[in-house]
């Protein structure tokens, strides 16, 4: 649904993106990480032909960026880092415009998408206020229906839940999976936060300074910095006996003790836990609470982009 070749854009000396090449199947929810700066807003403006590439190229929903703009701006749905928002207009005299200058002629079902959309965001009491009066959420939610309201086959959407409480950072991720699950809509979304990509992207890419330092699911990013999952285990009490036992358990690869908890690495914690637990129980230990550990993907994150940087 979206591929790029060689995709480059410089502005005077800096190179924003450095022959950048995607390629990003239908129905993915594909994630844009990367520090301040990294060209992660550069790449989505050239994807949808706000901007032009200096070097390479991109087609995205079928049409080449270069030979059809008009044919790629009327496929995608963006999300810039500003709403830019008619402020004089109410929101749905704002939603009403975007979607007819996006196509949606019909009236009638102009208006059910319209309604859909602003119930889904809790703003349909306030349809018919004037949007210079929203707060900066509402307009960040408006400037997503308004994304969406011509049911575009892809959206692109810079730093969707910047800015935003927990609760309306949450109706946005459920928005997103809700539109590439049942409307098959490809997302690409840059985001800070690493709990959104994780949640909601199936494959995420982390950029510095123009370049791509990995693809891959936020599993294989895990793996790709060898953090070891780890098993946390609760005891009663931790007994020499445990320990002991503990040391001829394979699946317990390192043993650390915390007072009355221990920290396990293993290899995998769908087999290993069964395995330890069982040999702790044996060993007479009463185990309050059993805890499998992901290394955190923010962890993984921050090593990358450090290791991106000696290189
Ligand atoms: N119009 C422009 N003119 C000059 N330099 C630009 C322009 N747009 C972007 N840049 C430069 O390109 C680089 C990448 O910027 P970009 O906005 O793509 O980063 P980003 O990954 O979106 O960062 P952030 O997380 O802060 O939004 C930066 O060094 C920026 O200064
Ligand atoms: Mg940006």
């Amino acid at each position: 649904m979206i591929e790029a070749e060689n995709l480059t854009r410089t502005f005077g000396s800096l190179t924003a993106v450095n022959n950048l090449n995607l390629h990003i199947d239908k129905g993915e929810v594909f994630g844009f990480l990367g520090p301040n700066g990294a060209g992660k807003t550069t790449t989505i403006r050239m994807l949808a032909c706000l901007i032009a590439p200096t070097r390479g190229t991109a087609t995205v929903a079928g049409y080449n960026i270069q030979k059809d703009p008009l044919k790629v701006r009327q496929s995608v749905g963006i999300l810039t880092e500003n709403p830019s928002l008619y402020e004089r207009l109410s929101a749905y005299e704002n939603m009403d415009f975007f979607a007819q200058a996006y196509g949606v002629t019909d009236l009638v079902e102009r208006r059910k998408r319209i309604q859909e959309l602003l119930e889904f965001f809790h703003l349909w009491e306030r349809r018919n206020d004037k949007v210079a009066g929203f707060s900066k959420g509402m307009k960040q939610k408006l400037a997503i229906v308004r994304a969406t309201v011509h049911r575009p086959p892809v959206m692109f959407l810079d730093e969707p839940t910047a800015g935003l409480d927990p609760q309306s950072a949450k109706e946005i991720r459920d928005m997103m999976a809700e539109l590439s699950v049942h409307e098959k809509c490809t997302i690409l979304l840059s985001t800070h936060h690493l709990e959104d990509a994780e949640k909601l992207c199936n494959r995420v890419l982390i950029m510095n300074k123009g370049s791509v330092l990995l693809v891959g699911s936020p599993d294989e990013l895990r793996q790709k910095t060898n953090e070891k999952p780890m098993v946390e285990i609760a005891l009663k009490q931790v007994s020499s006996k445990i320990l002991k036992t503990l040391d001829g358990v394979m699946a317990a690869e390192g043993v650390k003790q915390q007072e009355n908890r221990l920290l396990i690495s293993v290899k995998d914690t769908a087999t290993a836990t069964p395995e330890i637990v069982r040999s702790i129980v044996a060993a007479d230990g009463d185990v309050l609470a059993v805890n499998a550990l992901k290394p955190s993907l923010e962890e993984a994150y921050l090593k990358l982009i450090k290791g991106g940087e000696k290189q």
